[in-house]
């Protein structure tokens, strides 16, 4: 009790950032039990494990401990240090270049494997492997399969097809010559106002354990059966423990239920998953009670290792260890000794990593012997996977295969994925299925967008910046429905704004939420686009019209969208289906007798915005219950719903151009005097212009802009639709910057309005942002004033530019238009 409340005051106090994970005992031993592992521990392997790592140096086992991503590191460097893996972090790819083919992929495989067994440099002949996280097929390659998110998965309820997706995904994975895959994602998700809801199955631990076994079925093969043979990678059940149960949703935040509770809920995935045999586990980021996982001797060691006898590895989270008390990127004996096997190290940090972790070692801050047992651990899944008899990545079966990258058979697989995730929430008047052979008219920017309907994790990390020719071979929901329809003899009009000349017989409208990933999609209300009703306006214009409106809503999560579904005779929630977006087409239409729905709600649909509801809660009260869904059979009317809501939303976000992300309808591109490129991954260059992506608070929240060149050039966001108000009132444009020393004179925030020539404004951000102190992030404000003829006449804005004719490096996190009160005047 005593310490109960103890660690309340601390909570409250400081956020708890000073308990220490040993603060947090347990004798509560009967919680966790023994898993019986399909995978049985083979002496001949134990035998060569130990006769191997009998032959390593310090640093050789070091290196195997260490795995960088490879925008930061070269060949060479595998060379040189013979790491134990690497990773392609999401939107990452060989070369750096998205359009890289199967081959590409491979080849770059190959160099890594030759490298980590020339044993001309380390000394080493250990074979390194290749993690990516395909987390919905493999998402970061151009044509690839991709599945839906894992939160239609949820809704489909069938293991088996769950199997065959991971089956599809591996073979996929291989023929790029990829070992191992960061998957399944076994959070149970108990706020969907987390960024990664949709990474999840459920919010119930029900699917989540009965999927983590079949997942890690497909992916690795079954023991004694087909385990790890050519046809199998590595699989990672992550993130280890309770991501998904973390205070009001907060992406790597803290999770404080009691341990029962962290075993019953958020444990599950580990049990089915580990039962199957998978080899690695992912460390969260999260914290448990208040300290970080990643240094948590008593979850890592005690409880996953020593309890549930876990014996394959444990790898680290992008720099996960880093966040953990008196631990950086660079030095972090904490999390070995807590039990991490391996540093998921990207970022040029890994070298002192090395560095210091091999000193650590030798003064005797980490055991000997916890480096042999890591070190052995990763030796003993390589020896399971095979890794020192297979032939080199390019001798592989699947190999640069490209005709497996996309293959049908796997698109079938999808096809099918994509029916079955489908929830049917309301259609009365039995407005589903559709009849083909009328006038139909489709709108929403979701139709025809197949980056949309995809979410994040497809080919960029966050899943934005790309367009439909980035998913050659898939289809969006609009193509889907063109097809039946036509072929029906019906009409079809696609529409997004839901103009139209010809009154329809019925409207599908596909919108919903644009891509994210992880924290960037943290959000603080459930309720849908709260501050723009222009969607809700165009529904609502049909329903005046008398034309039916079947929704199709694009998201990954369950919101409040009670004016939507008023809006709508029939909604379906499709969750985000992934590149085979014209299987939707075969439900709305029921195409054959078996396409009716079989989605079942795997998380509980708000009835409130503010709703945090969940299966087997007290009181429990959703909209929609866990397990619902409708069928062609059910003969239920959705009654007129509550749009009443006390919605508190922070208006500076609705008006950032930038915000930790790009905010729709921006685009950004780069631009010197002859030519343009857009800004389409999270390294872009243009002569001696370069965009990279860095992180101030969590990955990619940010931006590096330098210029190298001594021509004017600059970074420039376009705003796609007809431009944003900007007249006359107190607004400020606001950048929030960091500057790495004196920014030159020449160095300018340009504004544009409708017409360029007669409207171009700019002032030098020089005097501001060097008032700032040097590598520290701070704010500027320019009144709209500052661009006179701007605010002055009834302009829109259509692009604003951070252009320089001078070297100039400049970090950037925000630009928002602000109100500020008086309105700041000085314009330099
Ligand atoms: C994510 C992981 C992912 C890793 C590598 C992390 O930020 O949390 O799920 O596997 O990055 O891309
Ligand atoms: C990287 C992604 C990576 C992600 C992990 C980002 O900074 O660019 O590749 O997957 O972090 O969180």
């Amino acid at each position: 009790m005593k310490k109960l409340s103890i660690l309340a005051a601390c909570l409250a106090i400081f956020g708890c950032n000073q308990i220490d994970s040993t603060s947090v005992k347990s004798n509560k031993n009967a919680i966790w039990p023994v898993i019986q592992s399909q995978v049985i521990k083979d002496e001949s392997i134990e035998n060569k494990v130990k006769a191997l790592l009998d032959t390593m140096t310090l640093e050789q086992k070091i290196a195997q401990m260490i795995q960088p991503e490879i925008r930061d590191i070269s060949i060479e460097d595998m060379r040189k240090y013979g790491f134990g893996s690497y990773l392609n972090g999401g939107g990452a790819f060989p070369s750096g270049n998205k359009y890289s083919i199967p081959q590409e992929w491979v080849d770059y495989a190959q160099l890594m494997y030759e490298a980590s067994i020339d044993d001309a440099l380390d000394g080493s002949k250990i074979p390194t492997m290749w993690g990516t996280d395909a987390v919905h097929g493999h998402n970061n390659v151009i044509g690839a399969t991709l599945f839906p998110h894992n939160i239609g998965l949820g809704a489909a309820n069938n293991s088996a097809l769950i199997k065959d997706i991971a089956t599809a995904t591996a073979t996929e994975v291989m023929a790029t010559g990829i070992d191992w895959v960061f998957a399944p994602t076994v959070a149970a998700v108990r706020d969907d106002r987390w960024g990664r809801t949709y990474e999840g199955y459920s919010e119930d631990p029900e699917i989540i354990k009965a999927y983590a076994s079949a997942i890690v079925e497909g992916l690795q093969g079954k023991p004694g059966v087909d385990f790890m043979d050519d046809s199998h990678v590595i699989s990672t059940v992550k993130h280890f423990i309770g991501d998904g149960g973390t205070n009001n949703g907060i992406d790597q935040g803290n999770n404080t239920a009691d341990e029962q509770e962290l075993f019953d809920i958020h444990a599950q995935g580990y049990v089915g998953g580990l039962t199957a045999g998978a080899q690695s586990v992912m460390a969260s980021f999260n914290r448990w009670q208040g300290a970080k996982i990643h240094g948590s001797k008593y979850l890592i060691n005690d409880v996953l290792k020593e309890k549930m006898g876990f014996d394959g590895f444990v790898v680290g989270d992008w720099n996960g260890h880093g966040q953990v008390r008196g631990c950086s990127n660079e030095s972090c004996p904490a999390a070995i000794n807590a039990g991490l096997d391996i540093f998921m190290a990207p970022t040029h940090t890994w070298k002192a990593l090395y560095e210091n972790t091999i000193k650590q070692v030798k003064e005797g801050d980490i055991p000997l012997s916890r480096i042999d047992d890591a070190v052995s651990r990763i030796l003993r899944v390589k020896f399971r996977a095979g890794l020192f008899d297979k032939p080199s990545p390019v001798n592989r079966k699947y190999a640069g295969k490209t005709e497996y990258i996309g293959h049908e058979k796997h698109r079938k697989i999808a096809e099918k994925a994509v029916r079955e995730s489908l929830v049917l929430l309301k259609n009365n008047g039995s407005t589903l299925p559709l009849s083909a052979n009328q006038r139909i008219l489709v709108v929403g920017d979701g139709a025809d967008n197949i980056g949309k309907q995809s979410g994040g994790w497809s080919i960029s990390w966050q899943g934005t910046n790309n367009t439909n020719d980035d998913f050659p071979g898939g289809t969006s929901i609009y193509d889907g429905i063109d097809v039946v329809v036509k072929k029906a003899g019906g009409s079809i009009v696609l529409s997004v704004d839901g103009k139209y000349e010809k009154k329809p017989d019925v409207v599908i409208a596909v919108y919903g939420e644009e891509p994210y990933a992880e924290g960037q999609g943290d959000v603080k209300t459930l309720a849908y686009n709260p501050l723009n009703t222009k969607e809700l306006n165009m529904l609502q214009g049909f329903k005046q019209q008398g034309i039916p409106v079947v929704s199709v809503f694009i998201s990954g999560r369950p919101m409040w969208v009670n004016p939507y579904l008023n809006a709508s005779d029939a909604f379906v929630a499709a969750w985000l289906p992934g590149s085979e977006g014209k299987a939707v087409a075969d439900v709305l239409f029921k195409r054959s007798p078996q396409n009716d729905f079989k989605g079942r709600l795997s998380f509980s649909w708000p009835a409130t915005p503010d709703q945090i509801v969940n299966r087997h809660d007290k009181d429990y009260s959703p909209l929609f219950p866990y397990g619902y869904g409708l069928t062609y059979e059910d003969d239920i009317q959705v009654k007129q719903l509550s749009e009443h809501h006390t919605l508190v939303i922070d208006g500076q976000q609705a008006e950032a151009l930038f915000d930790g992300k790009l905010v729709a309808p921006w685009i950004l591109s780069l631009m010197d005097e002859m030519r343009q490129t857009p800004v389409k991954s999270s390294s872009v260059e243009l002569g001696g212009l370069s965009y990279r992506t860095i992180d101030k608070i969590v990955q990619e929240d940010a931006f590096k802009l330098s210029n190298q060149g001594n021509t004017l050039a600059g970074l420039w966001f376009n705003n796609k639709d007809d431009g944003y108000g900007v007249s006359g009132d107190n607004r400020v444009v606001e950048l929030t910057v960091r500057r790495e020393a004196l920014l030159p004179e020449s160095v300018m925030l340009a504004l544009n309005c409708d017409d360029i020539k007669q409207c171009q404004h700019a002032v030098a951000l020089a005097n501001k942002i060097n008032a700032l102190p040097v590598n520290t992030w701070g704010s500027v404000q320019y009144s709209l004033s500052c661009f006179n003829q701007l605010s002055a006449s009834h302009s829109k804005l259509k692009s604003l530019g951070v252009i320089s004719s001078s070297k100039m490096n400049l970090d950037i996190s925000a630009i928002r238009m602000t109100i500020k009160e008086p309105a700041s005047t000085e314009c330099n």
